[in-house]
């Protein structure tokens, strides 16, 4: 969950997106047809509450992935708070409340395994032969790296540096073929394709360890935030999973629009009331232009109002069921608890593979 997710793929006619986007959807057909031969890995940096950008852009597919039959994992990437900050306030929060929205989304701890970062040692331990794969002009190549670097303000710290590197650890512990990504995710999946080539070719040419994964990139349109900028919560512009439908009409009510009296839906030239009409159009699955021309000279608050309802309306079976589950967050604690004991076993498993292939057992 990069608070402000960097469009480091930069082009995206450019020639290794267009390969990588052709991948995602022979990788997605082929997925439908058995998904039962699919091990999806995906995750959120715990940074901060879900918003609609998340659940329309990845938490709605890992839902639909799993109830295709995917072996499906979502790893809470608590390390990677600080490849670009430098302290862990509300950490313990912010782990719990993914959780909450998760399961409150249709995440099934029966069948996705949803676990911590920081509790598999042996996940982690991957990290020394992978690192021995990649070069340090590879890792400084890595335009998502970069970009995060310059938007933190902060010198380049070894963390940041590798942290590709342990997203492939992420990945490859479980042997994940699939990982649903954004496209600033696509430079982190594509060095862990070569990661684990490179070890199955120096290492375990007859029986390879690690499966080349393939990104998954989301079809939905991505989700502006209220003021036509990209939703982020450093912005203040984004509707929140588990905000009270009060707290969402007050936002809402003071999104700024222009002094044009009829709604159109003109994402160029009016990217505050498009994305209000975006919102809408998603939430009711309408098309945005349908309800421009339905609200027309009525004006924007009478667009407001249809947003905050049709928002509210959307939203409220997930905020039930979220604070349903929050009064009992033992349960989600052992939610957590379960996943990591899963996790820890498949890490040791995968680990005992890569000592035995590297000749490391003794
Ligand atoms: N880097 C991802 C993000 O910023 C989160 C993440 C961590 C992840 N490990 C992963 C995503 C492994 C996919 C696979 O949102």
């Amino acid at each position: 969950m990069a608070e402000e997710q960097v469009t480091a793929v930069g082009n995206e006619m450019s020639a290794s997106f267009l390969a990588a986007k052709k991948r995602s959807d022979e990788t997605m057909a082929a997925l439908k047809e058995n998904p039962d031969k699919f091990t999806m890995l995906t995750g959120d940096r715990p940074t901060g509450r879900l918003h609609l950008g998340h659940y329309f852009g990845s938490i709605r597919e890992r839902v639909a992935m799993q109830n295709l039959g995917v072996n499906t994992n979502i790893i809470i990437a608590d390390y990677q708070v600080i490849t670009d900050r430098d302290t862990t306030e509300h950490i313990e929060d912010n782990v719990l409340n993914l959780v909450l929205d998760y399961v409150a989304a249709g995440i099934d701890p029966n069948k996705t395994m949803i676990y911590t970062h920081s509790a598999v040692p042996a996940e982690n331990q991957l990290m020394l032969p992978f690192l021995s794969l990649v070069t340090e002009a590879e890792l400084h190549r890595n335009p998502t790296v970069k970009s995060e670097m310059e938007a933190s303000g902060h010198a380049l710290t070894g963390l940041l540096l590798t942290y590709p590197v342990h997203q492939a650890c992420d990945i490859l512990f479980c042997k994940a073929n699939v990982v649903p990504i954004g496209k600033d995710n696509l430079p982190h999946v594509e060095i862990t394709r070569t990661i684990a080539r490179r070890f199955n070719e120096r290492y375990a040419k007859k029986h390879p360890v690690f499966p080349e994964p393939s990104a998954i990139l989301s079809e939905a349109p991505e989700i502006p935030g209220l003021d036509g900028r990209k939703m982020s919560k450093s912005y203040g512009n984004s509707i929140m999973l588990g905000a009270t439908a009060e707290e969402t009409a007050k936002l809402i009510k003071k999104s700024r629009t222009d002094s044009e009296r009829k709604v159109t839906y003109d994402p160029v030239n009016r990217p505050e009331v498009s994305a209000l009409l975006t919102t809408a159009g998603l939430v009711t699955g309408r098309d945005p232009k349908d309800i421009a021309e339905e609200i027309g000279d009525a004006g924007a608050g009478a667009l407001k109002a249809y947003v905050t309802k049709s928002v509210n309306e959307f939203l409220a079976p997930h905020r039930e069921r979220r604070a349903e589950l929050a009064k009992d967050m033992d349960t989600i604690r052992d939610i957590l608890h379960d996943g990591n004991k899963r996790a820890n076993e498949i890490a040791e498993q995968t680990l005992d593979e890569v000592r035995e292939a590297m000749g490391m057992k003794y």
